[in-house]
């Protein structure tokens, strides 16, 4: 299959220090947002927006504060330099062995993802590795958290950049609660009680706080008898009781398992950053638009409150990220079909429902001007004998995103072979619409009539040089190529 598209080659340096040689004459960046809410923006997609776009048409319009990147994306970095919006950027967990193992690699990181991009982009955090704690990771990771941390803080120090953003481990609420015990019960895990131990040391010489991420409808999906409306911010007839305290919402509760983890391990006033909350709307039973608009709207509300938990009356977190910008159609599904679905917005930039990102009460404003691959679908040709189609189906969907097929999916009713097309589609639109990959075995039919029915949308994908051509770079590459393929056929 094709692969993920290709990160466009980083700029000239000369070129590049230009650019912030004009960002410093022109703009002194402005202080930090007050707005305490962010948006994660990932970029596990195989047609994704360009960042540049996204920025122009989405986060600036939308008036989002600040953002919590994946990874150092350059193109999003190069665009968010100048534009105010506070930055925290992720390390991937698959760079934490050489990170640990190094400090001139970790050196190297900092100076290629910060240090060139400050002080344009307004660095809040840098958030040292993506979950690594979770379970179903294992300990492939664990070892090397606290090294990679402290060889990071060291490069930062180095460059004098220590003053301006802080070191973070971002942590899923699974190392310190089971989600079928009460708050009060909650503890760091056995098996990362040690690395825990050395990283709230860290935080806490550094002043930094604890970054959780929160993944309500895996508690949901674990806890049968919690109604739904403890997850929504809903009015609860009974709300969960943990000794003298009561809990009517999900997100207090694991504010409060947390602290009580904190406490047990010494740790009782650390700050709390919520990294991660959001609610998918497809992939799964009860991840829907409206569902997920609850969810949003009642967590910015409560959050608007400031009404404290029962063990932190006056808590409120310092920064929370809302989850996510964008839908990614080629993030892991380890931990549901619903993960690729997270997006407040569709992977080409639409609104799905109404959330106060930072521009209030008025509508959020959608990406414009997209520029989509033709009008053409690929779907199953019912004229030929389909007893052997399963195959195909399956190798279809093993490349490209058939979640929306999933029980309780937006597809999940089309019935087949209308889900075989789905299938034929969603590869055919992966692959840039290449006629090899509607073949299928001759089973496969290219249309330009839309086959999407009801909820059930088959997109059709952006094109993905689209990303490319907002790099100079990449265009006199692709000048050079064409030129050479024209006189290599005369
Ligand atoms: C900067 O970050 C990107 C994205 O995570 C990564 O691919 C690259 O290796 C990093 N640079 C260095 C020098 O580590
Ligand atoms: C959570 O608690 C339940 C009931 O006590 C137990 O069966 C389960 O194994 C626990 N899960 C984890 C991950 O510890
Ligand atoms: C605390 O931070 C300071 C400054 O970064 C450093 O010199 C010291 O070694 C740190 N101590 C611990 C225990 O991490
Ligand atoms: C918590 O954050 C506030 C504001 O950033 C800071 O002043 C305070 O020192 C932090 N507390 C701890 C214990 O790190
Ligand atoms: C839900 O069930 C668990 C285990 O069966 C129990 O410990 C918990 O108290 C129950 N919660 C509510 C709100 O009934
Ligand atoms: C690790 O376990 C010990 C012994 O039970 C405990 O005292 C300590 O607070 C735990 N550390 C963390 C980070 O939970
Ligand atoms: C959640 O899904 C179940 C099963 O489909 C459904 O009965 C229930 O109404 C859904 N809840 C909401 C709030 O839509
Ligand atoms: C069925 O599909 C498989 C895999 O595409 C192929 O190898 C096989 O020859 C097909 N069988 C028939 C009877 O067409
Ligand atoms: C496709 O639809 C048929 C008929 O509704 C159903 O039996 C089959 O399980 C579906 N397959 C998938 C993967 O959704």
């Amino acid at each position: 299959m094709r692969p993920t598209r290709h990160h466009p080659l980083p700029p000239q340096a000369s070129a590049l220090s230009l650019f912030f040689l004009l960002l410093l004459l022109l703009a002194v960046a402005p202080p930090p947002p007050a707005t305490a809410v962010g948006v994660n923006w990932g970029f596990a997609a195989s047609h994704p927006l360009p960042a540049a776009q996204v920025v122009r048409d989405l986060l600036l319009p939308n008036s989002v504060p600040r953002v919590r990147l994946s990874a150092a994306s350059p193109d999003a970095l190069a665009a968010l330099a100048g534009t105010g919006i506070a930055v925290t950027v992720g390390v991937p967990n698959e760079m934490l062995r050489l990170l640990a193992a190094s400090s001139k690699a970790a050196a190297a990181w900092v100076h290629d993802n910060v240090t060139r991009y400050s002080p344009g982009v307004l660095f809040e955090y840098i958030a040292v590795g993506d979950d690594p704690f979770l379970l179903n990771h294992g300990q492939q990771f664990q070892p090397f958290v606290v090294r990679a941390t402290a060889n990071i803080q060291q490069a930062l120090d180095d460059a004098k950049l220590s003053s301006k953003m802080k070191v973070v481990v971002p942590c899923s609420s699974d190392a310190y609660q089971n989600a079928s015990t009460l708050p009060s019960k909650a503890y760091f895990r056995p098996d990362v009680n040690k690395t825990m131990s050395e990283i709230l040391t860290f935080l806490a010489n550094h002043s930094s706080p604890f970054m959780i991420e929160l993944n309500p409808i895996l508690s949901f999906q674990q806890k049968k008898n919690v109604s739904l409306d403890y997850y929504l911010f809903q009015l609860m007839s009974r709300p969960v009781s943990d000794g003298h305290n009561k809990y009517d919402n999900y997100f207090d509760a694991s504010i409060d398992a947390l602290v009580t983890a904190l406490t047990k391990a010494g740790f009782s006033d650390m700050n709390i950053t919520v990294g991660r909350a959001g609610w998918p709307t497809d992939g799964a039973v009860n991840a829907t638009s409206a569902i997920a608009r609850s969810f949003m709207t009642g967590l910015v509300n409560h959050l608007a409150r400031k009404p404290g938990t029962p063990l932190r009356p006056k808590f409120v977190p310092t920064e929370t990220y809302l989850y996510s910008l964008l839908d990614e159609d080629q993030r892991s599904i380890a931990s549901g079909s619903y993960e690729r679905h997270y997006g407040v917005f569709t992977f080409d930039g639409q609104a799905k429902y109404h959330v106060d990102l930072g521009q209030g009460p008025t509508a959020l404003k959608n990406a414009v001007d997209v520029d989509y691959l033709p009008s053409k679908w690929c779907v199953v040709d019912d004229n030929k004998g389909l007893s052997n189609v399963s195959s195909s189906f399956s190798a279809a969907c093993s490349k490209a995103d058939c979640t929306a097929l999933s029980p309780g999916g937006s597809c999940a009713g089309i019935g087949w072979p209308g889900n075989v097309s789905f299938a034929f589609n969603s590869y055919y639109q992966q692959h840039d619409q290449s006629e090899e990959s509607c073949s299928f075995n001759g089973l496969g039919l290219i249309t330009t009539v839309d086959p999407s029915v009801d909820n059930c949308l088959f997109a059709l994908a952006i094109r993905a040089s689209a990303a490319a051509s907002f790099h100079p770079t990449f265009a006199i590459l692709w000048i050079l190529v064409s030129w050479f393929c024209i006189y290599s056929l005369v």
